[in-house]
C-alpha cells in the first residue's frame, strides 16, 4: 500500500536532517509492500524564500489536510518583528492539541541517568502560546495565559487514553496552582475529574513545578507520563532531552483529531545549520512514531514492520559508536544516515 506524507524541510538544520529520515525510512520499506509517497511543502523562512508570502502557505495547511500526516523540520521563528511563530500557528491551525514527546535511554549513549523512560505530553493549543501580548502604556506589557475547560478536559483524557493504550502506570501533572489560581487551578481540576471519572486504574499525581523539576533530576526514572500545560511542557520537553543525549534523539508529535504533525523537539540549530553536522536521528525517531501511526491507522503491517527495523538500525548503530557528534561521536549527517541505511540493507 501506499501512503501519502508532507515532508516539510523547514529551517536551518531541517533540511539536512528530514532529507536523512527520508532516505532511512525510504530504505526500510524498500522491495516491501509498502511505500511512502513524500509531498514536499514549505513553511517557516523557508516558506518566504520560496515566493510564497506566508510563514505557513495555504497550500502546507491543505496538504496536510488531505493526507493526515506530516514529517516536519523545525522552522525558524525570527524574535521581534511582526512574524508569529510557525509552529504555533501550524498548532493551532490543524488543532493539533496534544504533543507527545517520549523520553528514553538509548543503550550506549553515555549519560547522567540510565533507564529513562517517560513521555512528556503538552498542551499544545493555548496558555501563553495564545499570544495575546499588549504594550498597555510604553514601558509595560501583558501577556495573557489563556486556559479553558475544552482544551484542559481534553489534553487530560489524551494523556490518559495514552498511558492506557501503552500501559503506563502513572501520570504526573505539573503545575504552578498555588500562584496561577485560576488558570493552573483550572488545568489540574480537569485532570483530576477526568483521573476520577474514568482512569483510576492509573496511578494519578499532582506537583508544583519548581518541585517536580528538581524530583525530575534528581530520578527522572521515578517519572511516567508528564502532562503539562503549553510552556511548561515546552521547557520540561528540553530538560528531559537532557536526561538521555540531548535534543538529537528527542522525537516528537503533535495530534489532532484528524492530523498529525510529526517533528523532533529540537530547533533549526543555526550555529550548526549547513556544516552537515547535525544528528537526523531525533527526525527519525519521529518518522518511525509516524509509521507507527499511519500502521495504526491503516493496519497496514508492513508499515509496522519497517518501523521496528528502523528502530533495531538505529540502536544497533549508536551502540555500537556509529554516533555524531554530539553523542560524542564523529559521523556527520550523511554518515549517520549511510551507516543505518547499510544495516537496513
Ligand atoms: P535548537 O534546538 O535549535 O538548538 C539548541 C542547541 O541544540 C544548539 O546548540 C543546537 O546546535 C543543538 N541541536 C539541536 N538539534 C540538534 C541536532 N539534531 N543535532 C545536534 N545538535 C542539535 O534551539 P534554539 O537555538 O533555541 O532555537 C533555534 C530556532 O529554532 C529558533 O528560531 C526557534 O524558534 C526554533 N525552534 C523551532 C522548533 C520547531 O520548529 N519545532 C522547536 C524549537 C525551536
Amino acid at each position: 500500500m501506499q501512503h501519502g506524507s508532507v515532508l516539510i524541510p523547514g529551517d536551518g538544520i531541517g533540511p539536512e536532517v528530514t532529507s536523512a529520515a527520508c532516505r532511512i525510512i525510504d530504505a526500510a520499506l524498500e522491495g516491501g509492500d509498502a511505500s511512502i509517497e513524500w509531498i514536499p511543502c514549505h513553511a517557516g523562512v523557508a516558506a518566504l524564500e520560496h515566493g510564497h508570502p506566508d510563514l505557513l502557505p495555504r497550500e502546507t495547511i491543505d496538504a496536510i489536510q488531505q493526507v493526515g500526516v506530516a514529517l516536519k523540520g523545525p522552522c525558524t521563528t525570527p524574535i521581534g518583528g511582526g512574524f508569529s511563530s510557525v509552529n504555533v500557528a501550524l498548532r493551532k491551525t490543524l488543532d493539533l492539541y496534544g504533543a507527545v514527546r517520549p523520553v528514553r535511554s538509548i543503550e550506549g549513549v553515555d549519560t547522567r541517568y540510565r533507564d529513562v523512560d517517560l513521555v512528556v505530553v503538552r498542551e499544545n493549543t493555548e496558555g501563553l502560546y495564545a499570544g495575546i501580548e499588549n504594550e498597555i502604556t510604553p514601558g509595560v506589557v501583558t501577556s495573557l495565559k489563556v486556559a479553558t475547560e475544552k482544551a484542559s478536559y481534553r489534553i487530560a483524557k489524551f494523556a490518559f487514553e495514552y498511558a492506557r493504550s501503552r500501559g503506563r502506570k502513572k501520570v504526573t501533572v505539573f503545575h504552578k496552582a498555588n500562584i496561577m489560581k485560576k488558570s493552573d487551578g483550572l488545568f489540574i481540576r480537569c485532570a483530576k475529574e477526568v483521573h476520577e471519572a474514568d482512569y483510576t486504574d492509573i496511578e494519578y499525581e499532582e506537583l508544583i513545578i519548581d518541585a517536580a523539576c528538581m524530583r525530575l533530576v534528581q530520578d527522572p526514572t521515578n517519572f511516567d507520563i508528564l502532562l503539562c500545560e503549553n510552556l511548561y511542557g515546552d521547557v520540561v520537553s528540553d530538560l528531559c532531552a537532557g536526561f538521555v543525549g540531548g535534543l538529537g534523539v528527542t522525537p516528537g508529535a503533535n495530534f489532532g483529531e484528524v492530523n498529525a504533525v510529526f517533528e523532533a523537539v529540537h530547533g533549526s540549530a543555526p550555529d550548526i545549520a549547513g556544516k552537515g553536522l547535525a544528528n537526523p536521528l531525533a527526525i527519525t525517531m519521529s518518522g518511525v512514531m509516524m509509521l507507527n501511526h499511519i500502521a495504526n491507522r491503516t493496519g497496514d503491517a508492513a508499515i509496522a514492520a519497517a518501523a521496528d527495523r528502523i528502530k533495531v538500525a538505529y540502536n544497533a548503530a549508536v551502540g555500537e559508536g556509529e554516533r555524531t557528534g554530539d553523542l560524542g561521536g564523529s559521523l556527520g549527517t550523511e554518515a549517520f544516515a549511510d551507516a543505518l541505511v547499510r544495516r537496513l540493507g
